[in-house]
């Protein structure tokens, strides 16, 4: 389970270190910054896929996320007394994501090349990147440490002091995490442990429910254990968990919602389509037919029952074209689905906070803009944990 985590110079999250439980309900008003907390978290998850320069590049580079106000605030901007004003860059630009829990923690520093050092100029370069024992970085907790193209592991064979290192011998591309593209079991298991902590986390976000929405399609019906980024699977998620998980609470969640209904999945000759059969309806309706906000809901609960829940479930803003008496049933879900998962959801629905917080072990995070920065609110009632980025 994650801890803490941290961000700093990501759009309006200058610097922020958000502690996390089981549960955590990201709220705040418009323009707070709850979506860019969203998106850097799935930044992250893209270092251990490979994804992080290219996913940057989308957004419209590294100078573009990067936090556009001042580096530092001086005391009377802070006070209100002045409006604050652009000042020469001293520091090196430098975009840092990171996380830690119980037994890892590790962070990433991007930051831009060398002027005149390559044509690829806007691309951002890795300069730094750590995995440490434990919640927070230390000297004596680090246990790779990238610094540029080079990597060092802390050597730990029997007798081995605690400053013995390994250098491998083979630099690592600028553009690439060394978590891509290092593998060696034996030579680095925290690596390979982060890594595939970091593969197994899951993100939802606006589901499509337009008409010509995946998820309204026959599909091929294939064990689907996980909902796909866009609901395409959603008949083969729907019927795997009928057969490999909770079907039960399946319908459960169908029927608190819908009372009366039942979701079926019809079969054409193994491509599966989506169907619900309601109360008072002489057929089942067909996926082409149900109203937006029941999809979503249907794509929702395939999401949160996956019978192969992920190490960190993420939504932004599922309450998204739900009708307001599905919420208590979303929070019902949301909140079994924290029993195997750590879950992180993003939301503006009052009614939906509310329901969540009455769940055990769940945590609300206020977001408010000071400044033009993402701040917590409500950051007197939090613990906020400790937190060390590498230093360049
Ligand atoms: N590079 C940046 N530097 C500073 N602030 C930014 C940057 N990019 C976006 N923002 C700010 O972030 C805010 C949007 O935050 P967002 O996470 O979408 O809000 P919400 O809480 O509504 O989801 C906008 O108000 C915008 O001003
Ligand atoms: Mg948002």
């Amino acid at each position: 389970m994650l801890s803490t985590l941290a961000i700093a110079n990501y759009r309006s999250l200058r610097e922020l270190i958000v502690p996390l439980g089981p549960l955590n309900v990201i709220t705040g008003p418009n323009g707070s910054g709850k979506s860019n907390l969203y998106r850097a978290l799935r930044l992250l998850a893209l270092t251990a896929r490979g994804g992080v320069i290219p996913s940057l590049a989308r957004e419209g580079g590294l100078q573009s996320t990067l936090w556009a106000g001042p580096e530092r605030f001086s005391r009377a901007v802070a006070k209100g007394e002045y409006a604050v004003q652009g000042t020469v860059r001293k520091d090196a630009v430098s975009l840092k994501l990171g996380f830690s829990g119980e037994t890892f923690g590790y962070a990433i520093d991007l930051g831009l090349p060398v002027p005149g050092s390559s044509q690829f100029s806007l691309d951002p370069v890795i300069k730094r990147e750590c995995i440490w024992g434990g919640p927070l970085l230390r000297p004596s907790t680090l246990l790779v440490d990238r610094q540029g193209p080079m990597i060092r592991i802390r050597d730990e064979a029997a007798g081995a002091r605690q400053d013995d290192w390994m250098t491998l011998a083979q630099p690592v591309a600028s553009f690439d995490s060394m978590m891509t593209e290092f593998a060696d079991p034996r030579s680095a298991p925290e690596m390979i442990a982060v890594r595939e902590q970091i593969r197994s986390w899951r993100f939802y976000d606006h589901f499509r429910t337009d008409e010509h929405a995946p998820a309204r399609q026959v599909q091929i019906g294939t064990h689907s254990p996980v909902l796909a980024d866009d609901g395409a699977n959603l008949a083969a998620a729907l019927q795997t968990i009928r057969e490999i998980g909770d079907g039960a609470a399946l319908d459960t969640a169908i029927g608190d919602a819908f009372p009366g209904a039942r979701v079926e999945i019809v079969n054409h000759e193994g491509r599966f389509e989506v169907a619900l059969r309601q109360e008072g309806l002489l057929r089942p309706l067909r996926g082409a037919e149900l109203s937006d906000g029941t999809l979503r809901y249907l794509l929702l609960a395939a999401a949160l029952l996956s019978p192969r829940p992920p190490a960190l479930l993420v939504l932004d803003e599922p309450e998204t074209s739900l009708h307001p008496d599905l919420l208590p049933s979303l929070a019902r879900l949301i909140a079994r689905a924290s029993v195997h998962s750590q879950v992180l959801v993003v939301s503006h629905a009052a009614r939906l906070v509310a329901a969540l917080e009455r769940e055990a072990g769940s945590q609300s995070i206020v977001l408010e803009r000071r400044l033009g920065a993402t701040a917590l609110g409500d950051a007197d009632s939090l613990d906020i944990p400790a937190w060390k980025w590498p230093v360049r």
